[in-house]
């Protein structure tokens, strides 16, 4: 047993000093300084996944605004000087932005080779997506979203919300909860029930379950994804894998064609998968698994610390508020717990500078993507006062969260400013400056150039309904208003919003019963249809004169806002 552990320790030994005197990779003249790192293969992978800001930072000070690290078998340049991002996008010519992103995509979800190189497909995924994420796609997701979020805020989570006490839970568990279910059935439809079935309730019961069940697949396997993406094969993680096939199984096409309402996206790629690939149903059913990843896995956080932060912030809070009453004041939308849903279309969102300022700030602080590129060849990278030699196969990458948390650019850096993305207007703010000069990227939680996310606006539309809907039909506040803001889990870092390392716990009452939950005259039938001014005045007139003689006040001035019902 001692012979055997001495034999191992003495051949890791001499692999270790071979590959330190023969493997390692030399810096060539032009090339950028090079950490090799201590160990074989991995490079400086431990250290770098450790805590990837703080290893760039600290490399960053050795070497200068460009770096290669030796990581996990890759050679990948840092650029960390924002100055020449823009020389990186305008080289495109030399590098490859498909080739890491089919192949990590085959590899996490199980699909064949998406490169239409390789002849499965001859499908342009990308154009694909800007087409059914973007334009006039997206005026119907902004629509079937806003009706999906009040169907499981206000009737699929009912149960909890009809006790007429403050609930309390987790907030990134309400922020999963809701936000999936919401997004799934926005891209993925609705199981097709007649309006006149009699067991209209329990069949959405258990279309609720299957929903619910397939988020516990989506976390089982989304833990395990930057494992996925290191190159660790799925089969070491066996309930990961069975999640994931899982998943394929519900969304096999033979299953989706039940399903009502299914988006463009959906429904093209359906006729896609059907027309243009070669791939089996199960092959099909995990390409429609990497949309539903994508459209997920980062809304999901960046949804919960945008409430995080507005829940810690009362001044945000404040204005966000006020934005959300002149935006549904003046769309005459009213707020109603009986089944008529507020609409805000794509056009009423976008005028909300405040909501996407706070949204912007949120996920500054909490986003570490990594934009990569591949060199197709050698070649010269050509940056603003300097050049560098560039070999075959190498990775060129970006880490923005290097410049969301400088402090040249954005002042105290680590501190949430609800109104840093405004400026003296009240409008969005662009001019963002580092050593005197204007910034052409400042923000960049989807990526950049060409591989920039296509469903961008999607997602700030979908966060943005979110609080106006919270916001709207619910008191909400941390159960400890004092809670101290979680630290950012790294085991995603460089795979774009990271996850809070633990829950928080809120509590949250139906608008509706917190303001009138002692009254016994108004009922909530009968708020149905009072418009938010009428409403401010009665809690005026409530604060003067009491509720019952308040009530009789607005039933003669303004009898038309009331139904009888
Ligand atoms: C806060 C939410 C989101 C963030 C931070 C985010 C971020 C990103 C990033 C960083 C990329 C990679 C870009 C690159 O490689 O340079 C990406 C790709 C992608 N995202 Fe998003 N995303 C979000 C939401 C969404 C949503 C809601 C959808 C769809 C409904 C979506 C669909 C996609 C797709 C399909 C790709 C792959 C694009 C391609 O390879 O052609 N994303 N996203």
């Amino acid at each position: 047993m001692f012979l055997a552990s001495w034999i191992w320790g003495v051949a890791v030994i001499l692999c270790c000093v071979s590959w330190f005197l023969l493997g390692r990779r030399r810096r060539r003249q032009g090339e950028p300084p090079l950490e090799n790192g201590f160990l074989p293969y991995l490079g400086c992978a431990l250290q770098f996944g450790a805590n990837p800001l703080e290893f760039l930072k600290e490399k960053q000070k050795k070497h200068g605004h460009i770096f290669t690290c030796h990581v996990a078998g890759k050679y990948i340049h840092f650029l960390t000087d924002p100055f020449s991002y823009h020389a990186l996008m305008r080289q495109g010519k030399h590098l490859d932005w498909k080739k890491f992103h089919f192949a990590t995509s085959a590899k996490a979800f199980g699909h064949g080779s998406i490169d239409p190189a390789e002849g499965n497909t001859t499908e342009n995924f990308h154009q694909t997506f800007i087409r059914t994420l973007q334009g006039n796609a997206l005026d119907a997701l902004v629509e079937a979203m806003m009706e999906n979020l009040q169907y499981v805020m206000l009737q699929s989570r009912a149960p909890k919300l009809q006790s007429n006490t403050w609930v309390t839970e987790g907030l990134y568990t309400f922020c999963c909860q809701v936000m999936f279910e919401s997004g799934f059935l926005t891209l993925f439809g609705k199981e097709f029930h007649s309006n006149n079935d009699k067991n209209l309730s329990s069949k959405q019961e258990t279309e609720r379950a299957h929903i619910l069940n397939a988020l516990e697949n989506f976390k089982e396997f989304d833990k395990i994804f930057p494992a996925l993406v290191a190159g660790l094969p799925i089969h070491l993680f066996k309930s990961a894998h069975s999640a994931r096939e899982k998943l394929g199984e519900a969304l096999l096409h033979k299953n989706l064609l039940k399903r009502d309402n299914l988006s463009e996206l959906v429904t093209l790629r359906m006729f896609l998968n059907d027309t243009l690939s070669t791939f089996d149903d199960m092959e099909k059913a995990k390409t429609h698994v990497a949309v539903l990843w994508a459209s997920q896995a980062n809304t999901i956080p960046a949804t919960f610390w945008t409430l995080f932060y507005l829940l810690k912030s009362p001044e945000a809070m404040k204005a966000a508020t006020k934005e959300v009453q002149n935006v549904l004041e003046s769309a005459e939308e009213s707020i109603s717990l009986d089944g008529k849903h507020i609409s805000l279309n794509r056009k009423q969102l976008d005028n909300m500078p405040i909501l996407d300022s706070i949204i912007k700030e949120a996920m500054r602080l909490s986003s570490a993507s990594m934009t990569f590129r591949v060199a197709k060849e050698d070649f010269t990278l050509h940056l603003e006062n300097d050049f560098y030699n560039i070999r075959k196969d190498d990775i060129v990458a970006l880490y923005p969260q290097l410049l969301h948390f400088d402090p040249e650019i954005y002042a105290d850096p680590l501190t949430f400013q609800y109104d840093r993305f405004l400026n003296e207007k009240g409008e969005e703010k662009t001019d963002f400056y580092r050593s005197g000069r204007k910034l052409k990227h400042y923000y960049m939680p989807f990526g950049t150039g060409i591989a920039k996310c296509p469903g961008r606006l999607f997602a700030v539309h979908e966060i943005k309904q979110f609080l106006a809907l919270i916001l709207s039909y619910f008191e909400i506040e941390l159960v400890d208003s004092n809670v101290k803001c979680p630290s950012l889990d790294q085991s995603r870092a460089g795979l774009g919003i990271l996850q809070p390392s633990n829950d928080v716990d809120f509590r949250c009452a139906a608008r509706e019963l917190f303001d009138y939950g002692q009254n016994k005259t108004i009922t909530k039938g009968k708020l149905q249809l009072i418009s938010l001014p009428v409403l401010s005045y009665f809690k005026r007139l409530t604060f003067s004169f009491g509720t019952r003689h308040s009530y009789r006040i607005m039933r003669k001035c303004n009898g038309t806002a009331f139904t009888d019902s």
